[in-house]
């Protein structure tokens, strides 16, 4: 059974970044200064616009949805055929092995704190201090070691191989969680080597692909890695779903992360008036209730589009707006640009910086109201890693992503610009061009503190 796929109408495309549209790209927003602009979506890393084609998938199987797993109805039949058939997709998209299993969750977040869950008893797990916090925190049922942050790939390894030597139980189970590419600096982490060094040593190893799926071609038998986590959100299908794929043996062996229907095969009373409950050995242990099924149809799609589109031209395009960003960045003295792994490490289109005597929220508050251009100031939810790279104090920061201080004062935070599939030349040329006027000439418009947020004083 199949619905109705979207194809793009190749005469729609007419610049490479149309290569894969996405939606939004007409959307006019208003300026402080007066009149409107078309909105400069330039926060990928916190959710990418969905691409038309997502879009259009969606909206071609939307008359056809019905339950899935739980339905006789023909449409019921259908959605759960559209259901499977998505994670047989996404299992390519990944490169998984025979015995993997792909369970789709919410978000990355939500698969991290699944495998959390699975983890079995007495693991170790090793993480470095420079993660988002949704692989540096879920992990509260084990020992969890934190690494410190490596300056470079090759020492990161070094650190991982130390480590994972210096345990004191090495016949535990030990798991190490490492991100492919970093949300703060878009630096990519050696996970292929990180895996070999996780392995030598009997220890399984998790990739956090949030940011790296998106950007780069991710293969967990290539990478040698034992599971995959990433989210729909990030990867232009914003329809509140995210995946976990790799080793089933953890997976099965534990108790459900959800209990409820949808996990149980079959729940009978017992003669002293429990229940015995005789849980699924698949994927579906792990995903109890009505799935999101638009959701995981959006993820499918999204893969579907980015393989079709080809890694190797979004790769070259996205990198040349990477060196078009920095090339711009490096000619405002005031600019600094955070990198862990120095100015020529490899890196996605994520780029993070501080200007001198600007507060981050304010500067990022100006971009947005006096040039339409949407980017992220904070912490980034790595506090760790961006307190390092500031080189601040602890103490001085708030919470994820609230900004600090008043408009001019010196930042404790940073601003972050990122895109990728879609995004055409001329959001990254505004936003260079916005970055060296407001340093040369300041801001046009006066800010204030509200709520911790830097807003136009109007
Ligand atoms: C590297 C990384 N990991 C995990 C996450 C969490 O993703 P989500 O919020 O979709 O759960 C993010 C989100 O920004 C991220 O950048």
């Amino acid at each position: 059974m199949s619905v109705p796929s979207a194809a793009i109408n190749p005469s729609v495309c007419q610049d490479s970044s149309e290569n894969l549209p996405v939606l939004g790209r007409d959307v006019l927003v208003p300026l402080v200064t007066g009149g409107e602009v078309t909105y400069a979506a330039l926060d990928y890393a916190a959710s990418a616009p969905a691409l038309q084609r997502v879009w259009d998938d969606v909206a071609a199987y939307a008359p056809y949805y019905g339950s899935v797993h739980r339905g006789a109805g023909y449409l019921s039949q259908l959605s759960t055929d559209l259901f499977e058939n998505s994670r047989t997709t996404v299992a390519e998209f990944l490169g998984c092995r025979q015995d993997d299993q792909v369970v789709f969750t919410r978000s990355t977040t939500d698969s991290l704190n699944l495998l959390a869950a699975v983890v079995p008893d007495g693991c170790e797990v090793f993480v470095f201090e420079t993660e988002h916090h949704a692989s540096l925190l879920p992990w509260r049922d084990a020992a969890v070691t934190y690494l410190n942050a490596p300056r470079t790939p090759q020492q990161a390894v070094e650190t991982l191989d130390r480590a994972l030597a210096a345990r004191t139980t090495p016949d535990a189970p030990a798991l190490v969680c490492v991100t492919g590419a970093s949300n703060v600096t878009g630096e990519l982490w050696p996970v292929r080597e990180l895996a070999a060094a996780a392995h030598a040593h009997g220890a399984r190893i998790v990739l956090d692909a949030a940011q790296l799926a998106p950007h780069h071609p991710v293969d967990i038998a290539e990478l040698d890695v034992d599971w995959v986590a990433f989210s729909g959100h990030k990867l232009y299908a914003p329809f509140g779903s995210g995946v976990l794929a790799g080793r089933s043996d953890w997976l099965l062996a534990a108790e459900p992360y959800l209990a409820g229907g949808g996990a149980s095969r079959t729940v009978a009373r017992r003669a002293d008036g429990g229940v015995d409950v005789e849980w699924h050995t698949t994927a579906a242990r792990h995903e109890a209730g009505s799935p999101n099924v638009i959701g995981v149809h959006s993820i499918a799609s999204a893969c579907r589009a980015l393989t079709d589109a080809g890694f190797d031209s979004l790769v070259a395009r996205e990198q040349t707006l990477v060196r078009k960003v920095l090339d711009g960045l490096a000619e405002v003295e005031a600019v600094q640009v955070l990198s862990l792994f120095g100015d020529d490490a490899p890196r996605v289109g994520v780029i993070s910086f501080v200007v001198d005597g600007w507060n981050s929220s304010h500067f990022a508050a100006a971009l947005s109201a006096e040039y339409g251009i949407g980017v992220r100031d904070g912490l980034f939810c790595a506090h760790p890693l961006v307190r390092t790279l500031l080189g601040s104090d602890p103490q001085d920061q708030g919470e994820c992503g609230a900004p600090e201080g008043e408009p001019g004062e010196r930042s404790l935070n940073a601003v972050r610009v990122s895109f990728g599939a879609g995004t055409p030349d001329e959001h990254v040329e505004r936003f260079v061009g916005a970055v060296k006027e407001l340093v040369r000439d300041g801001a046009r418009w006066n800010y204030r503190t509200e709520d911790g947020r830097c807003v136009p004083a109007v």
